[in-house]
């Protein structure tokens, strides 16, 4: 957790006034990954780590930032829209902002201050932390009760208009309503998400951050998503009601697989087989059946892998390290992929080798520090009180 005190402090030598303060969480997904957009299932739970932001209401329409992460700050008018997608994380801010204003919440002028310590890159979902923070905190200034559906999918906008990446909902959603001590099951489709108890008392789940992004990742994105929906169109000739992959079982895949291209039939496998994989951890979970999420974690690796073509070299270089482990239960790449983190599920008495296991192994191949923490399910976005 940040401190709370010193960013107070530092909001009112910078502004001169009291702030109230906002926080949002990072996320990581147990599973059900490049499910999202196809209006599936997911799996993920918001982490500890989280972005702190200090707020006060301005007589003017404007909007001033300072990142104390960066050092760097930013300025925007809520009447005058600036160009979208600059690069910089103003994107993110502003982004929200005139998502929240088109859903017709009218915000006042602000000046914010912002502290981070969910690491940029790391597949954590730093920007969703940014993006509900900061909503959350204009939002509320400006005296409206919002619901954090709306506010995920304001923060979805942001991604889509200004930043230009064409996410699902998964990042945006956790980060706002996560559930301490829980992951959610989210319908990704009727957004309605179930809360699944999370039994860390035997097993913790542990972050490997490969601490390296590959430029690929959001062309390939892209690209991916194109692909699930020719793989509808395509399965469309023989299930004529499907709107989306999450509409085909696999038993009604396995059916009509050999018609589709072999790139394209790879693609569908995974997020057919993810949906699926998905509700069975959900369940497995509920029963407090770790082996079986553990294994079901290890499938839906190599099914990003070798058919959803996701993952890269450093992240199955982690999962192998894992499975070097007897206590690591399961372990898979978790976010977008090509880079990022990897998640697993270690027994609470192989920690210690586990971690020794990871920071030994994993710079002898590569080079390269990874960064590994245990995480317990934390709570989703909200405002900090007082006393907090
Ligand atoms: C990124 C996106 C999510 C989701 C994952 C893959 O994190 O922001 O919407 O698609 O990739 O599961």
């Amino acid at each position: 957790m940040i401190e709370r005190e010193p960013l107070r402090r530092a909001f009112r030598e910078l502004y001169g006034t009291a702030p109230r303060l906002f926080r949002a969480p990072g996320r990581v997904n147990l599973i059900g990954e490049h499910t999202d957009y196809n209006d599936g299932f997911v799996l993920p739970m918001a982490i500890e780590r989280e972005t702190l932001v200090a707020a006060a209401t301005r007589p003017d329409r404007r909007v001033r930032v300072r990142s104390l992460n960066t050092g760097e700050d930013v300025e925007f008018d809520l009447e005058h829209p600036g160009p979208v997608r600059r690069g910089s994380w103003i994107d993110y801010v502003e982004g929200v902002a005139q998502a929240l204003i088109r859903r017709g919440v009218s915000l006042r002028g602000a000046d914010l201050l912002i502290f981070s310590n969910v690491p940029a890159g790391a597949g954590l979902s730093s920007s969703a932390a940014l993006e509900i923070s900061t909503g959350l905190a204009l939002a509320t200034l400006a005296g409206a009760e919002i619901d954090p559906v709306v506010l995920a999918l304001a923060g979805q906008e942001a991604e889509h208009t200004y930043v230009g990446a064409n996410v699902g909902i998964m990042d945006q959603f956790v980060v706002a309503l996560g559930r301490a001590g829980h992951a959610l099951l989210i319908d990704c489709r009727t957004l309605a998400a179930t809360p699944v108890p999370l039994d860390t008392a035997g097993a913790a789940i542990v972050i490997c951050d490969s601490n390296i992004k590959h430029d690929l990742a959001s062309s390939e994105y892209n690209r991916r998503r194109a692909e699930c929906e020719e793989g509808v169109a395509l399965l469309r000739q023989f299930l004529p009601g499907i709107r989306a992959l999450r509409d085909v079982s696999v038993a009604d895949f396995e059916r009509h697989a050999a018609a589709l291209p072999e790139v394209i039939r790879r693609r569908c496998l995974h997020v057919v087989t993810e949906n699926a994989r998905t509700l069975a951890a959900a369940a497995a979970l509920e029963r407090g059946d770790l082996a079986g999420m553990g294994r079901l974690m290890g499938e839906s690796h190599r099914s990003l892998r070798d058919d959803y073509e996701v993952s890269c070299a450093e992240l199955d270089l982690l999962v192998e390290i894992a499975g070097q482990v007897g206590g690591c239960l399961g372990a898979r790449m978790t976010g977008g992929g090509f880079g990022g983190s990897t998640i697993n599920l270690v027994r609470r008495d192989a920690l210690a080798e586990f971690q020794a296991t990871v920071l030994r192994e994993y710079p002898r191949v590569t080079n390269i520090s990874p960064f590994v923490y245990v995480s317990e399910a934390g709570e989703g976005a909200k405002e900090v009180r007082d006393e907090e």
